[in-house]
């Protein structure tokens, strides 16, 4: 089967992004949220996105006139009949997952293939959820989407070898780096990813250095893009947290466990740049280190 049509849940911080990519890819792209105000958001953001790109000169008018044209945003999941592809990006939430699953499994045709974007839930209990766990895979990717070349293409123990062709040939198609991996919490990047994100908290809890010598120090002394506590702040810190619950609970081991920083800093409402606070503030023009009170 040929994915023609995409249809994605969610229009939020990894939703646009998927939106985008496999628009620019050349599918037609359907995308829900929950309300007109958090589509127009979400969609807001791509094109901005695309305005910047014509303004650098790296793409024609024309052709972000093209990509927007094939995104539809709805508030409806009946929009999502046709899809030939639907790919989740909603909270990581594992209940919330199995309820829009059970919506769409009615709705959407039989013969149409369904991903998560899931950080660490494992694919198995959604694909489970449906009546088509053969054609149900993970599909994760990177925040920026635009910018991360990586999709992880997840097997849980139900899907097919055609479901796993179905994800490998869209990455391919989307121009991204895709790593075959298995359905175990936090996958292959998430899984060496976490442990070092909380470890950096910790760090800043133990006292080894203040929030910007830990971030300068990964990034003069490893070459790393953003610091940990930047990049804790990037992800999300709520998300950040999620992932960290689902790895604790699978794996019953300290360094997946939540830092009590991040989970009182989450109790506060500071989630990182979504929110405008985490470990910096983002309200100003630069980001200023916040020390959360240890
Ligand atoms: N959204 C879309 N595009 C973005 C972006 C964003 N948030 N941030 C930057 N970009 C684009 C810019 O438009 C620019 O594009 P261009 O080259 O076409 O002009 C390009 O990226 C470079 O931008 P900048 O020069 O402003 O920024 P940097 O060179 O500093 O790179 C970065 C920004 C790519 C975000 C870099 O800092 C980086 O790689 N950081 C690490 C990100 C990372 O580790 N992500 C993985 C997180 S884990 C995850 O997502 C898994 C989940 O399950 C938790």
């Amino acid at each position: 089967m040929e994915i023609k049509k995409v249809g994605v849940v969610g229009c939020g911080l990894m939703g646009h992004g998927i939106v985008q990519v496999s628009a620019e890819a050349g599918y037609e792209v359907v995308v829900a949220e929950i309300d007109q105000g958090a589509l127009d958001k979400g969609i807001g953001k791509i094109s901005k996105q695309l305005g910047r790109a014509v303004e650098k000169g790296k793409i024609e008018q024309a052709d972000a006139d093209a990509v927007l044209d094939r995104i539809t945003g709805t508030t409806e999941l009946a929009d999502f009949a046709d899809c030939d592809l639907v790919i989740e990006a909603v909270t990581e939430n594992l209940d919330t997952k199995l309820g829009l699953w059970k919506q769409l499994d009615g709705i959407v045709k039989d013969e149409a293939y369904f991903a998560t974007n899931t950080s660490s839930l494992p694919v198995i209990n959604q694909a489970a959820a449906t009546t088509r766990p053969g054609q149900f895979l993970g599909l994760h990717f990177f925040n920026p989407v635009q910018r991360m070349p990586l999709l992880e293409v997840i097997q849980s123990v139900t899907t097919s070898p055609e479901a796993m062709g179905i994800g490998l040939a869209y990455g391919e198609k989307l121009k991204k780096t895709t790593v075959e991996t298995k359905d175990k919490a936090g996958f292959i990047v998430n899984r060496l990813l976490v442990p070092y994100l909380l470890d950096g908290i910790r760090g800043l809890e133990e006292g080894i250095g203040t929030i910007e010598e830990i971030d300068t120090a990964m990034k003069a002394g490893a070459g790393h893009p953003m610091g940990p506590l930047t990049l804790s702040d990037f992800v999300g810190l709520d998300t950040l947290h999620s992932i960290s619950n689902v790895m604790f609970d699978e794996f019953r081991e300290r360094r997946f466990a939540a830092p009590p920083t991040l989970r009182k800093m989450v109790a506060a409402g500071f989630f990182g740049v979504k929110s405008g606070r985490g470990f910096y503030d983002y309200s100003g023009e630069k980001p200023v280190p916040v020390n959360p009170g240890l």
